[in-house]
């Protein structure tokens, strides 16, 4: 079926190749949106560079470029082919153009313009945090608006998403995000990387109450995240302890994951009740993304918190929260399904705010 067609129905079925490189995952993805706006996934192959990266303690930008130009055409290859479907047969190419690691955007973006120009098919330029911030429509069919949390190694941020296009920005780190702060906390106490997973399962030995760490900003009404304060309490009692026991560090990193608990579940209350105030009529909804929303104890407050403000909680499966192609698959076919598709001059972005102002949705009425 030719785009085309696509466009000026808007309804046809789109088969859409999504391709994410953006960090240390290379992944692609195939999903279908039907006529009725509901999408499947058919395919969803990542493959995790951790094993590359594991002994620098973090992601090696060139490392994670090369390792892109060496497995995305296998990647892509494997999807298609787990899709049951042929190259030929999608209508549109949709990569990670950032924000992210320049190397890797460069790789799959470049990849994907090559695909697109060599097949005919349409290219979209996807902003790897819209493909976080729509995903839950994916999974869970989210109507419009609602409230995104995206908290993952790289960004910490309320995102009001009112529709496809239409995003602002209510907050944010002003230092390190989240899983950056699990990162560390888990490198001082030499408990390997991921850092989030290792804090998690040590916290559940520990005594969360022996360290009272501080909750940076959380007097302050502004929806804001700072985690480099509370890294530093973490690291100074680490040292005023050492040499370290086993409950030592598991007494560390409970209390730890109880201070971060605690601040992202006021936070997400704050954020709700100005939702509230903001959108009135409106069901209130908070939708996670990012590979911390695998924290049980975080996912646990977040329950609590929906439940004493009456908001839907929407959490999709974790392999969707970790980045993944599926959803700049599905960030792409909602861009197609506007319309929207772009040229082969789509530029890679190291940085791109969701909420910077959209040429292409320029003509979209707001919803
Ligand atoms: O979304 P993601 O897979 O990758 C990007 O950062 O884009 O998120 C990875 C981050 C890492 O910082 C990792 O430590 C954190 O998510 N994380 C967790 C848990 N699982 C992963 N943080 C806390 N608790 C977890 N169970
Ligand atoms: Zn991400």
């Amino acid at each position: 079926m030719g785009v085309d067609q696509f466009i000026v129905t808007g309804q046809a079925q789109a088969i859409i190749l999504g391709i994410e490189t953006s960090c240390d995952e290379t992944a692609a993805a195939i999903v279908v949106r039907d006529q009725s706006g509901r999408g499947t996934i058919r395919s969803n192959v990542v493959r995790s560079q951790l094993d590359e990266h594991a002994a620098f303690g973090g992601v090696v930008p060139e490392l994670a470029a090369r390792a892109h130009v060496e497995w995305l055409d296998h990647i892509i290859a494997q999807a298609v082919e787990e899709a049951g479907i042929a190259l030929e047969d999608v209508d549109a190419i949709a990569a990670t153009a950032g924000p992210g690691l320049i190397g890797g955007v460069l790789v799959g973006l470049t990849t994907a313009k090559a695909l697109a120009a060599s097949l005919g098919k349409a290219l979209i330029a996807v902003n790897h945090l819209e493909g976080h911030a729509l995903t839950a429509r994916l999974t869970d069919g989210v109507a419009f608006p609602y409230l995104m949390l995206l908290v993952s190694g790289g960004h910490s941020q309320f995102v009001l998403v009112r529709g496809v296009g239409h995003y602002e920005r209510w907050g944010g780190t002003i230092d390190d995000a989240l899983g950056e702060a699990f990162d560390k906390v888990a490198k001082l106490l030499s408990l390997g990387h991921p850092g989030g997973p290792a804090v998690e399962r040590i916290a559940r030995e520990g005594d969360a109450k022996r360290f009272k760490f501080p909750r940076p900003l959380l007097r302050e009404q502004r929806l804001d995240f700072s985690f480099s304060g509370l890294k530093t309490a973490v690291r100074l009692q680490a040292e005023a302890l050492a040499p370290l026991t086993d409950k030592d560090v598991a007494d560390i990193a409970a209390s730890f994951q109880a201070a971060v608990t605690e601040i992202v579940a006021t936070r997400s209350r704050q954020a709700l009740e100005r939702f509230q105030v903001e959108l009135p009529g409106a069901l209130p909804q908070l939708v996670v993304a990012g590979g911390v929303a695998a924290n049980r104890a975080i996912a646990v407050a977040l329950e609590t918190v929906a439940a004493e403000t009456g908001a839907r909680l929407v959490v999709p499966p974790i392999a969707l929260c970790t980045d993944n192609g599926a959803m700049v698959a599905w960030a792409g076919a909602e861009r197609l399904a506007l319309g929207d598709r772009d040229g082969l001059d789509a530029v890679a972005r190291p940085r791109w705010p969701l909420d910077t102002p959209d040429m292409r949705i320029a003509d979209h009425a707001a919803p």
